[in-house]
């Protein structure tokens, strides 16, 4: 008894203590200069700086892989890329906003980005908009030929799913950090890996929808806590 009793004082350790520093999302591959959740807010990579001596990981223009792992039940992504290192505010948006819903593995298998950055260095960037705010994340690559393909980690978990869509909210943060946001209005041909996304797009949902899943969170992560607590004092008092 005395042992459960460790076990569960330490999964209530978890759930207490750690659950709000796994609030936002994190990136798996291509990897990102760095995650620290508490600067995940700040632009634009969210409080990471690239410099020369990065490991660069290989990035193919055809179209490569963006593993994510998300810890918000929906938000909506933006995924921008940049040629050079100065974080001069010259994104390109290398596909139109996603909105996901759904919690851990997110993969976007095939992702492109302008045949004519093959050969040069660059910066890939996430954007996410979710509930609690926007957060950043950025991976220091080299632009590679040809299209590449997702390693089998790569995976939606079950129950993810996502669609083009519009975010008043990110189109704002958009507008104030890049020069290219106007290239959003006109999304290019999606990869085959999107397109059925695209479609889905035409039925445009709205933040509206987001609200009723951010307070059923809410409300589900009080009955657990209070779930939690009752029991922890039903056992230590046992
Ligand atoms: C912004 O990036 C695009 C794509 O790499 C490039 O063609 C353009 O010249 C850049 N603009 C500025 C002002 O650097
Ligand atoms: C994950 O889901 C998105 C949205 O439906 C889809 O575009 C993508 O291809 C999926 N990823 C994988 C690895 O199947």
């Amino acid at each position: 008894m005395a042992s459960f009793k460790l076990v569960w004082l330490f999964c209530l350790h978890f759930t207490l203590l750690e659950r709000p520093a796994s609030a936002h999302f994190i990136v798996n591959t291509p990897p990102p200069l760095g995650n620290n959740i508490n600067n995940e807010d700040i632009a634009p990579c969210g409080g990471f700086t690239p410099s020369g001596s990065d490991t660069l990981t290989a990035f193919h223009v055809g179209g490569d892989a963006i593993d994510l792992t998300t810890l918000h039940a929906q938000s909506y992504f933006d995924f921008l890329g940049m040629l050079g290192d100065s974080l001069s505010s010259n994104w390109t948006f290398l596909i139109p906003t996603v909105e996901q819903y759904g919690l851990n593995g997110f993969c976007e298998p095939s992702v492109e980005v302008p045949a004519s950055w093959a050969g040069s260095n660059g910066l890939l960037q996430i954007i996410q908009d979710s509930e609690d705010g926007v957060h950043y994340q950025c991976m220091h690559v080299n632009f590679v030929a040809s299209v590449g393909s997702p390693n089998s980690a790569c995976t939606n978990s079950s129950g993810v799913s996502a669609q083009f869509a519009t975010d008043p909210n990110l189109a704002t943060v958009d507008g104030q950090t890049t020069t290219a946001a106007a290239t959003s209005a006109v999304p290019k041909t999606p990869s085959s890996a999107t397109s059925s996304a695209q479609t889905s797009a035409s039925t445009s949902p709205s933040k509206s929808a987001a609200v009723p899943t951010a307070m059923f969170e809410t409300f589900w992560n009080w009955v657990l806590l209070i779930g939690f607590i009752v029991i922890s004092i039903a056992l230590l008092a046992s």
